[in-house]
């Protein structure tokens, strides 16, 4: 892999992308195949979009691999995305940590076998002095059950309401330390959250494709990057043009 981040015909890159990897059935349907081919040519191109992330030099990525609404699905192919995410973490960790790769869960470890769940503490353990990406995988993440359980921790650390902010919120979320996505991007087309990030998200631009995620590649990637570098994010207030212009 490159060492130079190849990110110069990009302009501004986003600090943190976080992709909802959708589509991988319907990839598989259109090709006469069975749902969880999907999921494996998906978890194909999860690889190579983690190295073009890397190559992009962008420092933050967070995938949905799996959301609290997943488990009810037919219980084959939530065992066959169980299935994956192990074996993901078996062939890939070593090259991952090799490129510099820190790995973080976020979502509930609870509900996974316990030999998965020790399979995923030790692949962030052994990457947590990583500092190249930082790899948020959401795997029985659900934005919802985030809420709920910052809640329930705020009140049991007896935090008074008037201490109550928008950074103690943050504190109490998985995803504590890190930026909001500044780009969401989805496969497949559907214009929904479907839980994802659902306080992070606030002010995340958002590129949707129809490209269902096998075929999600690195040069839709690049222009997922570029619409991003073009937007004018204003964060309610007028744009920084306009507002130069009108006080000049
Ligand atoms: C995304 O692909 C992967 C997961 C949700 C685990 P889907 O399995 O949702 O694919 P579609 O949306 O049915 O095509
Ligand atoms: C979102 O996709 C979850 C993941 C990509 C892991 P879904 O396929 O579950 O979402 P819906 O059902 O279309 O909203
Ligand atoms: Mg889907």
């Amino acid at each position: 892999m490159s060492k130079t981040p190849q990110n110069v015909s990009i302009g501004k890159l986003p600090l943190h992308v976080a992709m909802i990897m959708d589509g991988n059935g319907r990839w598989a349907l259109s090709r006469g195949l069975p749902r969880i081919a999907g999921h494996k040519a998906g978890t194909e191109n999860l690889r190579r979009v983690i190295r073009a992330t890397v190559e992009f030099g962008i420092k933050y990525l967070t995938i949905y691999a799996f959301s609290t609404e997943n488990w009810g699905r037919p219980p084959e192919e939530v065992k066959g995305l169980m299935y994956i995410l192990e074996d993901v973490i078996d062939r890939e960790l070593k090259e991952l940590h090799d490129e510099g790769v820190q790995l973080r869960h976020i979502g509930r470890l609870e509900r996974l076998a316990p030999t998965l769940q020790k399979k995923v503490l030790d692949a962030i353990e052994v990457t947590k002095t990583n500092d190249r990406l930082i790899l948020n995988i959401a795997f029985n993440y659900g934005g919802r059950d985030e809420i709920v359980q910052a809640i329930q921790r705020i009140i049991k650390d007896g935090v008074s309401p008037d201490n109550i902010t928008d950074e103690l919120v943050n504190q109490y979320l998985y995803t504590k330390g890190v930026p909001d996505p500044d780009l969401i991007i989805r496969t497949s087309g559907e214009l929904r959250v479907s839980n994802f990030l659902i306080w992070q998200a606030a002010y995340s631009e958002w590129y949707v494709t129809p490209t269902y995620w096998p075929d999600f590649d690195k040069e839709e990637y690049r222009r997922a990057l570029e619409t991003f570098a073009g937007r004018d994010r204003r964060y309610g207030k007028v744009s920084s043009n306009e507002y130069e212009a009108s006080s000049a």
